[in-house]
């Protein structure tokens, strides 16, 4: 039987590397027709796929959005699928709440805000930009992360805009669901992107016994120590469950949250 997904139209913020990728590729699996979106034309020029439409926009700016969205349902006729994974730390992954010895007590504002556009505000702009265009049996998928799960002392502006994230998956998801639209979050845990090379470098210049490990090295350290399933997990991991949530299997499925994280949540 072929997909319910085929030919749907799939935007998915943040993608032209990591996560947001391995789903893009997991959509395409299916037959959905999908287009990704990142912050610059060099990042968007380095995708080596030929079914997977890049373009250039700010997830966080509700205006370039609207625009973006509106080439996409002049192209396509329609918009079925929106995923709200673009996140972490913008162009660089170098904010200083990644880079540094973050605390509470010893964070600025800039710092903080920082954090909130980048993964709450996002997710934020980028569904109010894409809303009028979904139709019934559409969906809005976030990404959020287990740092929304509980306390996130390392990374706390992180966590707080995660955590935001979930609570709005749950407010957008009463306020579609009138229309027939659903939309639901993944919390990924421990995949190896841009932003686990900058913290592995954090934790290396602070804790003198890693430094003759490589980031890798310790990367994988961190998975065994935490993972109860005992690896890392991938971008398809999390493109799998994305494809789930947007199919017609889950059309009764709505404001879940769900960890993909081989479960250090629950441990
Ligand atoms: N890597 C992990 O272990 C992990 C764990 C939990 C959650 N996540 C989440 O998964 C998502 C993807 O992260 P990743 O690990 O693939 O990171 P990544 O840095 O490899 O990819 C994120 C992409 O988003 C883009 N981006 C950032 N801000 C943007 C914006 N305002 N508009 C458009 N594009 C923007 C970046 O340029 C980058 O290409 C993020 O939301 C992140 O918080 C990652």
């Amino acid at each position: 039987m072929a997909s319910t997904l085929k030919d749907k139209v799939v935007l998915i913020t943040g993608a032209a590397r990591g996560i947001g990728m391995g789903i893009a590729e997991c959509f395409v699996a299916e037959g959905a027709r999908v287009i990704v979106t990142d912050l610059s034309q060099e990042l968007i020029d380095a995708i080596d796929s030929d079914q997977i439409i890049g373009m250039v926009g700010d997830a966080a700016n509700q205006y370039e959005m609207k625009e973006l969205i509106a080439q996409v349902v002049a192209h396509y006729g329609r918009l079925d699928v929106l995923v709200n994974n673009a996140g972490i730390g913008g162009p660089t992954a170098d904010f200083s709440e990644m880079a540094t010895d973050s605390a509470v007590s010893n964070m600025s504002d800039a710092s903080w805000d920082e954090q909130l556009v980048a993964n709450l505000r996002t997710a934020f702009s980028s569904s109010a930009a894409a809303i009028s265009h979904l139709q019934s049996g559409g969906s809005i998928i976030n990404i959020a992360s287990i740092a929304a799960l509980g306390p996130t002392t390392t990374l706390p502006a992180y966590g707080a805009a995660k955590a935001g994230v979930v609570h709005l998956t749950t407010t957008l998801a009463m306020e579609l669901a009138p229309r027939g639209i659903r939309v639901n979050c993944i919390c990924p845990g421990l995949l190896w992107t841009r932003a686990w090379e900058i913290l592995t470098t954090n934790m290396k210049n602070k804790q003198p016994e890693l430094a003759n490990m490589s980031n890798r090295e310790v990367f994988e350290m961190v998975v065994a120590d935490a993972t109860p399933l005992g690896g890392e997990q991938t971008p398809e991991d999390i493109g799998n469950l994305a494809v789930f949530y947007a199919s017609d299997k889950a059309r009764m499925i709505t404001g879940q949250v769900v960890a993909v994280d081989g479960g250090i949540s629950v441990k």
